[in-house]
This record gives structure tokens, C-alpha cells and sequence, in this order.
């Protein structure tokens, strides 16, 4: 029997203070698309005594308007354009807040046009579109940071602290996804379900985390092969829809994966074996698990999209010859996820230091949901082949 050893003296907790922000100069934001989690941008932004938001777009007529009054925004403008937004005001930065489908044509105008760029989670659609966009941030020496505001807490720093410090050995299987019994996503409509907007469900809306969590834990090593499957049993069933007291003709728009699953080799010789899921009949797949050669972590299953762990993480490994249990006790995180991904992002602008989310991570994050679909389109395990940027 493992005895569980808990180390109470360790308080993990204590964040030091950051420095006192410069609001000499104020940084001039833009918003191009105006939706749902647009307005958690603009709400962090307004937290940021040295920015100051100057306009926004979206291609629907008069909503970008009716954007900034929801959010008490005076005296930004407002296009339906954003290239005409990008050509007339002089913008410093911009989170580019559309659709899937629309992540790399905006990133590469606004980076074109000079501007730095916080680019919302998944990169992209496909690994084709993640190199073009690096060839513009290579070509135009623009910043461009991903976002992944789980990175900023404290639980998932201490996984990579956790691996980073050895204590595990050599990382060789890891176990990782999760997923929601009911929760595909229709906050103000369908453009998360739709081919045309989305493009990859729950692949692109909450798989990406789960790779981040545990890619960036083991500094991402590059992905060789992917076998995978995808499925849409509960998005294109109309019963799922009026269960949730949606129209039924959801059922019709359903243009994307709702389960995933895949075995992906990486660099290493690690092996990961991930699923995710929208929709399903179970409480949770599972578990996230590092297996390494000195020790394993068990990270209970997560809601890792909003950066938290579903309890007290473990770590099982042998001490004079015993196995033990050591538990890490779950942290917390004082400012807002949120606010940390945006503050963090115009400091990498103002002090021109590293975006805190790069695109040469992300492009293998990438690279494996792109082979997921590949792989299960095609029927079989593929290669990933990754162009040279
Ligand atoms: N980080 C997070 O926690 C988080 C949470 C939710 C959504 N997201 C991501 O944010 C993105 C947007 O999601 P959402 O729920 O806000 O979608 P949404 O449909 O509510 O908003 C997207 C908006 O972009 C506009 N748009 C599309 N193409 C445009 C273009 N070329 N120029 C200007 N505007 C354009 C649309 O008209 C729409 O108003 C998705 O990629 C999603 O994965 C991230």
C-alpha cells in the first residue's frame, strides 16, 4: 500500500509583484471581431492604465457599434472593414477575436499592416494557414502571441515545474484531452459549430489546451505520425439540441467534429494518447497522466480550457525503494487568467521581449490537431510533415 506523503510546509501560493506599468506613451489597441469572448479582451484592456482603445471591426453591419457600447467603450471607431481599420488608424496592437476560419487571413493583414498581434486560441484552422502566418511574423519582425491564458496559472506552471525538475525522469507516455457530457457551444449563435467558421469543434475549442498543457509542460517536442478518429454523433442529432433547449436545426449547421481521438508519436520517443469531446454519455475520459521513468503525475481530470485541475495533483514514485504518493496541493492564481494573457502581451510589446505564447510552439499544437483530421479523413496513421518556416 502507497503512503501519501504531503509536504504542508510548501506554500506555492506567493506572487511577487509586478512592476509599476509606464503610462507615458499609451499603447493603441484594436479589436477586429466583435463577439463573445471579444469582450473579455476589451474588459482586461480597460484594466490597463497604458492602453487605450481606439477601434474595432466586424464584418457584420453596425455590431462593433453595439459592441462598445455593451462594453462602455467611448470614441473607438467602428468599420466593418479591417483592412479600412488597419489602413486608417494607427494601431499599435490588435487581438484578432473571429471565428477560427478568420484567424490567419487577420493575423497576416494586421501584422502587413505593422501591427502586433494577440491572436485567440487555436492558432488556426490547419497547419498550412499556422505557416503561412509565421512567414509574415518572420517577414514583418511583428509579435504575435497565441492565446492561452491557461498558461498563466499556477497549476499548470507547476506541472512544467514538476517535469521540468527531474522528478519524473524521462517522460515517455503521456495521457491527456477531456471533455464535457453536454457543452457544445452556442454562446451567441453557431459560428463554433459551423464549417465555414469554426472549422474543427472540439478539436480547435478545447483540445488545443489539453495539448498545451501537457506539450509545454515537456517543451514541445516536435509530433512524427498521428492515427486518429473524429465523430459527430451528438451535434448532428437533433434530440442533443432540444435537450438543450436549441432549435433542433442545429442539428443541420453541425459542420464539425464533436469527439476525437488520437495516438500521436512525438519526438523523444514519447507517446501521447489524447481524446476530446464537445458531447458525450460519461462523466469524464479521464485523467491527465505524465508517465516518466523516476515517476508518473496524475492530473485529475481537468476543465483545463479555463486553467484549473480537477484537484489535488499527484505524483507516484518510489522513496528508499517504497512507492509514495507526494501531493501537490492545488494553487491559486490572483489575478484573473485573462488578464494575465493580455497584460502579458503588451509588456512583450512595450519591452520588445518574446511573445509569451509564441507561434514556434504553437505551430506543433497545430501541427497535431491538422494531422487529427488528416488522419481521420484519410483512414489511416499519417506523417506530420512540418515546412520550414
Ligand atoms: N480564450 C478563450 O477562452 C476563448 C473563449 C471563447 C472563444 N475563443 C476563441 O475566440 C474566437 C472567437 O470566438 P467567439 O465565441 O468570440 O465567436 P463569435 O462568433 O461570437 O465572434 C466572432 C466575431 O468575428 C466576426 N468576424 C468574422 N470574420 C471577421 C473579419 N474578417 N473581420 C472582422 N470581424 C470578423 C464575426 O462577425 C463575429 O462577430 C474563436 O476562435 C474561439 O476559439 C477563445
Amino acid at each position: 500500500m502507497a503512503e501519501l506523503v504531503k509536504d504542508k510546509a510548501l506554500d506555492f501560493n506567493v506572487e511577487s509583484e509586478g512592476p509599476a506599468v509606464d503610462t507615458s506613451k499609451k499603447v493603441r489597441v484594436g479589436i477586429i471581431g466583435c463577439g463573445w469572448i471579444a469582450e473579455s479582451h476589451v474588459a482586461q484592456y480597460k484594466k490597463c492604465p497604458d492602453v487605450e482603445i481606439v477601434a474595432g471591426s466586424d464584418i457584420i453591419p453596425g455590431k462593433a457599434a453595439k459592441f462598445f457600447e455593451k462594453m462602455e467603450v467611448e470614441g473607438a471607431a467602428c468599420y466593418e472593414s479591417t483592412e479600412e481599420m488597419l489602413a486608417k488608424e494607427k494601431l499599435d496592437i490588435v487581438s484578432v477575436c473571429t471565428y477560427n476560419s478568420q484567424h490567419a487571413p487577420c493575423a497576416i493583414q494586421a501584422m502587413k499592416a505593422g501591427v502586433d498581434v494577440m491572436l485567440e486560441k487555436p492558432f488556426t484552422v490547419t497547419l498550412e494557414e499556422a505557416i503561412e502566418v509565421m512567414k509574415v511574423e518572420k517577414e514583418t519582425g511583428r509579435l504575435l502571441s497565441i492565446g492561452f491564458q491557461p498558461r498563466m496559472d499556477n497549476n499548470m506552471k507547476m506541472i512544467k515545474k514538476i517535469v521540468d525538475s527531474g522528478e519524473l525522469g524521462d517522460i515517455y507516455y503521456i495521457q491527456t484531452g477531456g471533455g464535457r457530457r453536454r457543452g457544445i457551444p452556442t454562446p451567441y449563435g453557431t459560428s463554433f459549430i459551423e464549417a465555414d467558421k469554426g472549422a474543427i469543434g472540439a478539436l480547435g475549442d478545447i483540445g488545443c489546451y489539453s495539448l498545451d498543457m501537457v506539450l509545454n509542460a515537456i517543451g514541445y517536442p516536435k509530433p512524427l505520425t498521428v492515427s486518429a478518429m473524429k465523430s459527430a454523433h451528438f451535434g448532428k442529432n437533433p434530440n442533443y439540441w432540444l435537450g438543450e433547449n436549441k432549435p433542433a436545426e442545429y442539428a443541420e449547421i453541425f459542420g464539425v467534429d464533436d469527439f476525437a481521438a488520437a495516438f500521436v508519436r512525438l519526438e523523444g520517443g514519447i507517446t501521447l494518447d489524447f481524446r476530446i469531446a464537445w458531447a458525450m454519455h460519461l462523466d469524464t475520459p479521464g485523467d491527465t497522466i505524465i508517465m516518466g521513468t523516476k515517476g508518473s503525475l496524475r492530473i485529475p481530470s481537468t476543465e483545463c480550457w479555463n486553467g484549473s485541475v480537477g484537484g489535488a495533483m499527484k505524483i507516484y514514485h518510489d522513496v528508499c525503494g517504497k512507492g509514495v504518493e507526494t501531493e501537490i496541493p492545488i494553487l491559486k492564481t490572483k489575478e484573473s487568467l485573462f488578464y494575465l494573457k493580455i497584460r502579458g502581451f503588451i509588456d512583450a510589446v512595450k519591452n520588445k521581449t518574446a511573445p509569451p505564447v509564441p507561434s514556434s510552439q504553437i505551430i506543433y499544437n497545430q501541427a497535431i490537431l491538422d494531422g487529427i483530421v488528416k488522419s481521420a479523413e484519410a483512414g489511416k496513421e499519417i506523417e506530420v510533415v512540418i515546412p520550414e518556416v
